[in-house]
């Protein structure tokens, strides 16, 4: 237990953790050169593909330091804000962090807010400043800017590439000699807590664990305290880049278990497991379960898919417990589901798994978060709105509440008056303003979780330069004036392009969307008219004229191959149109509401 050191590398997004978790892993000897590639760790396609990680994994190196021999685990942690419940769980398992630092952008948002959730869990924090080689660095002034944070000596921060190797024997060392040992009773009963889960098809779901007191043997009974299912460990082990199986696994040390659990849901992160024959009397504080932000509909672009959606549905949820949905029907759509999720990546990641993995080609709404509607009967309990459509009848609707969220967002002195704009424009309240250095300042606003998924990130890219970062935490539900607006195409209204907004947005964003669909929606044979309603009042107008040629009389004869290039962005164009009566809708169309500006 002496020579185990437990520890994550926390950083703000592109600060360089998964170069400097490849790094430690070559100089560890930890990789074979066959096993070299760019970003280890992030080994589902989606994620190498994007260069961000989105599952958390684990894995062991092995040190000799001073002649002696250690086990070093590296938890790695996903780096969105959509998986900060995992983020907070890796952190629990572990002694120490690396705080990684870009020497050029300096400490950002959620390197500030990973911080606070290792501090939280007494973490020892060892300030990495990385990316010195950049001819952009600027390492004084970044380590007086840690050292500010942290309260910690210069000589703390360790200067360090991740792309060239320096300084990664003293982040090695720093580990070994900052890092306490894990604490803990090898005698006690089993105390493991699960820190995260990955389903593999043919071996079912593997957990990984980080054991607190006592040990985990190979057979074992075991127990999940949270769903309170016992099974048989059949297969335990230690994570090298490869799973090493082994006998048993000590207090202290991290490793996974397989117990041929198939499905995602009954493993969940922040457990404990246990011995089922003498459970532990203490499970691991801070379970929750995760609970999805926001909510969507899925409809086949073909309604006839709609039992493959479903059976794909149902296997991608076998793999990833937080994706929740249930079946709803839709007057445009027809039949599909409603799901839950941990945010707009998480959306935009089942979407895209759902295309490549399982072939479908699928319709997404607009997403919404979850209002509690009150009635005037006076219920106690809420009803529960995800869907624009559950809302009540206005006349019965005694208040709503949304969603809020503390939002810290770290922009140069500059910007603060465009950001603070932005933010008063999304109804938030700003709580606190304080600067972190001359040039750089912290900004806390109470803000509606809704209006972060309505186009925020971007918009405050652009008004800051990209010279803002931005995270976020929820801090509970507030009274809201909440309405509907409708969307009418030719005197229909279309469910599916419904919105919840707040009120004093709706006249606006209705006009907007208007526009927009009108940008969208392709010209056809006959004048369409669309209109914005909030109940039977009509907000807005605009209408799509008639007429409809070949797209290709614009290329005057001649050039046949820009010809095909037409006919054949029309083509894909198709693809995702839904016929919703007589007019079609693009899918861009359902979103539309989420790119108004
Ligand atoms: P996520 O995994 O998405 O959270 O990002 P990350 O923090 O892991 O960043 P990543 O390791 O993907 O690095 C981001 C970019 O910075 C990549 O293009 C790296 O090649 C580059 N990078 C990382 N470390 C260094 C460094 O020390 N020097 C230089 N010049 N570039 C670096």
């Amino acid at each position: 237990m002496e020579k185990i050191r437990n520890f994550c590398i926390i950083a703000h997004i592109d600060h360089g953790k998964s170069t400097l978790a490849d790094r430690l892993l070559d100089f560890t000897g930890s990789v074979t050169e066959r096993e070299k590639q760019d970003q280890l760790l992030d080994n589902m396609d989606l994620e190498r593909e994007r260069g961000i990680t989105i599952k958390s994994h684990a894995i062991q190196m092995d040190y000799v330091h001073n002649g002696e021999k250690y086990v070093l685990n590296l938890i790695d942690t996903p780096g969105h804000v959509d998986f900060s419940y995992e983020v907070s769980r890796s952190i629990a398992a572990c002694e120490g962090a690396l705080l990684v630092v870009d020497a050029a952008q300096s400490i950002q948002a959620q390197t500030i807010s990973n911080l606070y959730l290792a501090l939280e869990n007494d973490l020892e924090i060892i300030p990495v400043l990385n990316k010195v080689d950049l001819p952009s660095a600027n390492p004084e002034e970044v380590t007086d800017d840690i050292v500010d944070l942290l309260g910690c000596s210069p000589e703390d921060v360790i200067p360090a590439s991740a792309k060239t190797g320096l300084g990664i024997q003293d982040i090695l060392t720093a580990i070994i000699e900052r890092v306490p040992a894990p604490k803990g009773n090898p005698n006690e009963s089993l105390q493991a807590l699960v820190f995260d889960s990955v389903y593999n098809p043919f071996r079912g779901v593997e957990t990984y664990f980080r054991v607190v007191n006592g040990e985990i043997t190979k057979g074992q009974k075991i127990k999940f305290v949270a769903t309170g299912k016992s099974y048989e460990a059949d297969e335990i082990g230690t994570l090298k880049l490869t799973q090493v199986p082994k006998k048993k696994i000590s207090t202290g040390d991290v490793g996974y278990l397989i117990t041929g659990i198939k499905d995602a849901r009954e493993v969940k992160v922040g457990d404990t497991i246990t011995d089922s024959a003498h459970p532990t009397k203490n499970p691991i504080g801070g379970f929750e379960d995760v609970k999805p932000m926001v909510f969507a509909g899925i409809y086949p672009v073909d309604t006839e898919d709609f039992e493959d959606l479903r059976s794909s549905m149902e296997k991608l949820q076998l793999n990833d417990a937080s994706l929740v949905f249930t079946p709803e029907s839709s007057a445009a759509l027809g039949f599909g589901f409603r799901c839950g999720f941990l945010g707009m990546l998480h959306m935009e990641i089942i979407q895209e798994r759902l295309e490549r993995e399982f072939d479908m080609t699928v319709i997404t709404t607009v997403p919404n978060v979850s209002y509690h509607a009150y009635t005037t009967k006076g219920d106690e309990k809420p009803i529960i709105v995800n869907n624009p459509s559950d809302l009540p009848d206005p006349s019965t609707i005694d208040r709503v509440e949304e969603p809020y969220i503390k939002a810290t967002i770290i922009t140069k002195a500059d910007f603060v008056g465009n950001v603070m704009s932005l933010c008063i424009e999304k109804r938030g309240q700003i709580v606190n303003q304080t600067y972190l250095t001359t040039e750089r300042v912290e900004l806390i606003f109470d803000m509606p979780l809704a209006e972060i998924v309505f186009d925020f990130y971007d918009r405050l890219k652009t008004v800051s330069k990209g010279y803002a970062s931005f995270d976020y935490s929820p801090i509970g539900m507030r009274q809201s004036k909440l309405v509907r607006v409708d969307i009418l195409l030719n005197a229909q209204p279309v469910d599916a392009l419904s919105a919840l907004v707040h009120f004093d947005n709706a006249y606006h964003i209705g006009k907007k969307m208007c526009e927009k669909l009108k940008e969208l929606i392709p010209r056809q044979q006959f004048d369409i008219p669309i209109q914005a309603a909030i109940g039977s009042k009509i907000i807005s107008r605009e209408t799509i004229k008639a007429l409809r040629k070949d797209v290709t009389a614009k290329c005057y004869g001649g050039d046949i191959s820009r010809k095909r290039k037409l006919l054949e962005k029309q083509k894909k164009g198709k693809k995702r149109m839904r016929q919703v009566g007589n007019v079609e809708i693009p899918q861009q169309a359902f979103m539309a509401v989420l790119k108004l500006n």
